[in-house]
């Protein structure tokens, strides 16, 4: 199928007035010259890594074949430099580089000319201290105060903060167990006041969505990415639990992947398909180490160029020394040993599910859980995650995130995944930390509250 590029000017309508005036840093706008080759820079003031006392640096690993074999990586003082100087803002450049060819394996999208035939594709990647730093920036990059973007409802929290900093209307579109209600974001989109600028993004979050824990059905996402195609609007796709995803079915394509192969339209007789309307954020965060703080953006250049823009005029870039080691570890591995490693913490994620929910069905599902209790009937509704770490409760009887505490149980109340302070008797739960002895206290906790409200009333 022959593909399209959004052109660079497509964008202009999405970039905010703030971005548009944003001067390229003095300095790091020149650092590409400094590559060519004879080039002698005089340009950075970029201290003698053999000045720094690190000479070399060792970390073992757990190997995804056999998890109880530990191998040993060692960085040698010439092959650490890299991690030890400033280094490019979109991020160090073999990093860069494994992390693009990953997302042309998951996804199916190449970088640079398509392997069909078509034109450049138009998208590249660029690194951040955490997903959560490149939504903070794409949301500076394309947010201008006063403007409407959709949310799916709830939505994780952080971001909440974010688009009220923006100063922009959140409209909440509902979820519901197969993930955006696109029936809904279609009436919304329909009955839009002509007199209202009409909303540029969408944001959200497709698989084992914090808090909901849903994923979204692939017939949804092509119905979403329709209604992105004829509404005229940008999917933020925030995709931390993608390599989370443990659900029986087949896994549905990312918004990413869908843009190039569901067809758009029709141009003398062929269909094609549309690229450059998807901004997608990675996290090695649940995959590697939260703490190493490595997010990434795949997405339109002309929105990156700005992220990049805006990375340069304050944190500069990511940690060389994080990035470097993250490279070393993904390159001893190769990419079959990383989604081998990606099963293998679905798998646990999974376990911890099976066990959760298990619980919960004993506890508060309805029947007798032990000997001397009460049938008291299903106390609380659910729907079984397939991606990630949460598991959304309905709980209408009981005021269980007031009460909880008392009884030594801790939920998220769902009101902190509204932005515009409705109600909800959801509250999330989250299953990832928490030993399986504990899961059954838990919920034997969780029970005896729902009885203590009920018996109130
Ligand atoms: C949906 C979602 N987006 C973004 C983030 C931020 O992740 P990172 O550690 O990559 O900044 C999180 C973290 O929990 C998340 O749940």
């Amino acid at each position: 199928m022959p593909i399209k590029t959004l052109p660079a000017e497509f964008y202009k309508h999405f970039l905010s007035d703030r971005v548009k005036q944003l001067k390229p840093s003095p300095i790091r706008s020149l650092y590409p010259l400094e590559k060519k080759p004879g080039v002698i820079s005089l340009l950075a003031g970029k201290p003698e890594p053999s000045t720094f006392p690190f000479t070399s640096l060792s970390f073992t690993a757990r190997d995804p074949t056999n998890e109880s074999f530990e191998t040993t990586i060692t960085i040698p003082r010439d092959e650490l430099s890299p991690g030890l100087q400033y280094s490019d803002t979109a991020g160090l450049p073999d990093l860069l580089k494994w992390i693009t060819a990953l997302q042309e394996i998951s996804h199916g999208r190449h970088h640079g000319r398509n392997a069909s035939g078509g034109g450049e594709e138009g998208w590249r990647v660029s690194m951040g201290t955490g997903s959560q730093d490149l939504i903070a920036k794409s949301a500076t990059a394309l947010i201008n105060p006063g403007d409407s973007i959709l949310v799916e409802s709830p939505v994780y929290a952080g971001v909440i903060p974010i688009f009220q900093n923006m100063d922009c209307k959140q409209i909440e579109v509902p979820t519901d167990a197969d993930g955006i209600r696109s029936s809904s974001l279609k009436d919304i989109l329909e009955t839009w006041p002509q007199s209202e600028k009409r909303p540029k993004l969408l944001y959200t979050v497709p698989y084992g969505c914090n808090p909901t824990g849903m994923t979204a059905s692939l017939e949804r996402r092509k119905e979403i990415l329709k209604l992105a195609r004829q509404f005229n609007f940008i999917i933020l796709e925030d995709d931390p639990y993608y390599y989370l995803y443990y659900g029986g079915a087949a896994r549905p394509a990312s918004y990413f992947a869908l843009e190039l192969t569901e067809p758009c339209g029709e141009e003398a007789g062929e269909t094609y398909a549309e690229v450059g309307r998807v901004l997608r954020f990675d996290s090695l965060s649940k995959v590697l180490s939260a703490g190493l703080r490595i997010g990434f953006a795949t997405g339109p250049e002309e929105i990156l160029n700005r992220v990049d823009m805006l990375t340069a005029n304050s944190n500069l870039q990511v940690s060389s020394l994080t990035q470097l080691i993250a490279f070393r570890l993904l390159d001893s591995w190769g990419y079959r040993k990383f989604f081998l490693h990606t099963r293998n913490i679905a798998a646990f994620y999974k376990q911890k599910r099976d066990v959760f929910e298990r619980e919960l069905q004993k506890w508060l599902g309805g029947g007798v859980p032990e000997e001397g209790e009460r049938d008291e009937g299903r106390l609380v509704e659910w729907v079984s995650p397939e991606a990630g770490m949460f598991f959304w409760q309905h709980d209408s009887r009981t005021l269980i995130e007031t009460h909880a505490i008392a009884n030594g149980v801790l939920a998220l109340p769902g009101t902190v995944f509204l932005p515009n302070g409705f109600k909800t008797p959801y509250v999330r739960a989250s299953f990832g930390l928490l030993r399986d002895e504990e899961v059954a206290e838990a919920m034997k906790r969780l029970r005896k509250t729902v009885l203590e409200v009920r018996n109130m009333k």
